[in-house]
């Protein structure tokens, strides 16, 4: 029986708004493995760090105050900017990407025939708080997905307050697939490593299921400690791997600091 452990793990403030089909999914892969009860509380919560709770900070009671009261209608202005930057801050992978935020976007967009005017950013963190550096259209629709409500949250009323077009989509990417959205470019930015680690297949499953005319995959270049561990060449090997398995057309790379971008433009 899965439903006492993941209310027990509920229990926890920490993993409360996480979403449901992920802790069933934990639950019911680890229980199997567990001497009893506690023993598979214990086993979830630490699968729930790896994938989520890792790059959570404590999360602040208002993490949009300062957004809110620097926002006056101008993506550029640089009091707002700062306000967005502190608040990414509270997402250890999101805030990797910050000392080169500047130039992340445009190369990117380079490889994609322009800025997309449909983007889907799958397991987006606070990814969706770098929109001023994004120069989308303000009329381009922003679809967030995210197994983590609580990111969710913040990134939906950052959308509202900009008037940016969007959706925010609940989901465990491994078991629910993306949501059925056509997009000119879906982000999977740092997500693979993570998906791999819940899933070895699930990866690959997710890219074919995409309707998008441009498929951006990132890797860190780093660990989140900081330490680089040549992972450089197993994220190229995987990226190979999915590319191959999939027959996807077109492999292009971005050149981006810090981190391996690449951009798949599937045949057709
Ligand atoms: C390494 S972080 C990358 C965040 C963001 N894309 C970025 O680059 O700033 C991976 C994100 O995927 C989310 N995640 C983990 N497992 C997931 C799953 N099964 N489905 C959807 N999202 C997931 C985590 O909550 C986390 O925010």
């Amino acid at each position: 029986m899965i439903e006492p452990i993941v209310d027990r793990v509920l229990r926890s403030t920490r993993y409360r708004d996480v979403d449901r089909t992920l802790l069933d999914r934990l639950a019911a892969e680890e229980l199997p493995k567990s001497r009893n009860a506690d023993d598979a509380v214990k086993r979830v919560k630490r699968r729930l760090h790896q994938a989520v709770g890792a790059y959570r900070g404590a999360g602040a009671a208002d993490p949009l105050a300062a957004v809110r009261a620097t926002w006056g209608g101008d993506l550029f202005d640089p009091a707002f900017r700062a306000a967005c930057l502190a608040v990414m801050r509270g997402h250890a992978s999101t805030n990797e990407r910050l000392p080169y935020i500047e130039g992340f976007f445009a190369p990117i967009w380079e490889l994609t025939g322009g800025r997309p005017r449909a983007i889907l950013d799958l397991g987006c963190g606070l990814g969706p708080l770098a929109l001023p550096w994004m120069g989308l259209s303000p009329e381009a629709t922003y679809h967030a997905c995210e197994v983590d409500r609580r990111s969710l949250k913040v990134v939906d009323a950052l959308l509202d307050l900009v008037g940016q077009p969007h959706a925010v989509h609940a989901r465990d990417l491994v078991a629910d697939g993306p949501p059925p959205i056509r997009s000119d470019v879906a982000l999977l930015l740092k997500l693979v490593p993570l998906l791999d680690r819940q899933d070895p297949s699930a990866a690959a499953r997710l890219l074919g299921a995409l309707d998008a005319r441009h498929v951006v995959i990132s890797f860190p270049t780093s660990s989140l400690g900081g330490r680089r561990r040549g992972m450089e060449s197993t994220y190229r090997r995987r990226v190979d791997e999915l590319v191959a398995a999939l027959e996807i057309g077109e492999v292009r790379e971005a050149s981006v600091p810090n981190e391996l971008v690449f951009v798949v433009t599937p045949r057709g």
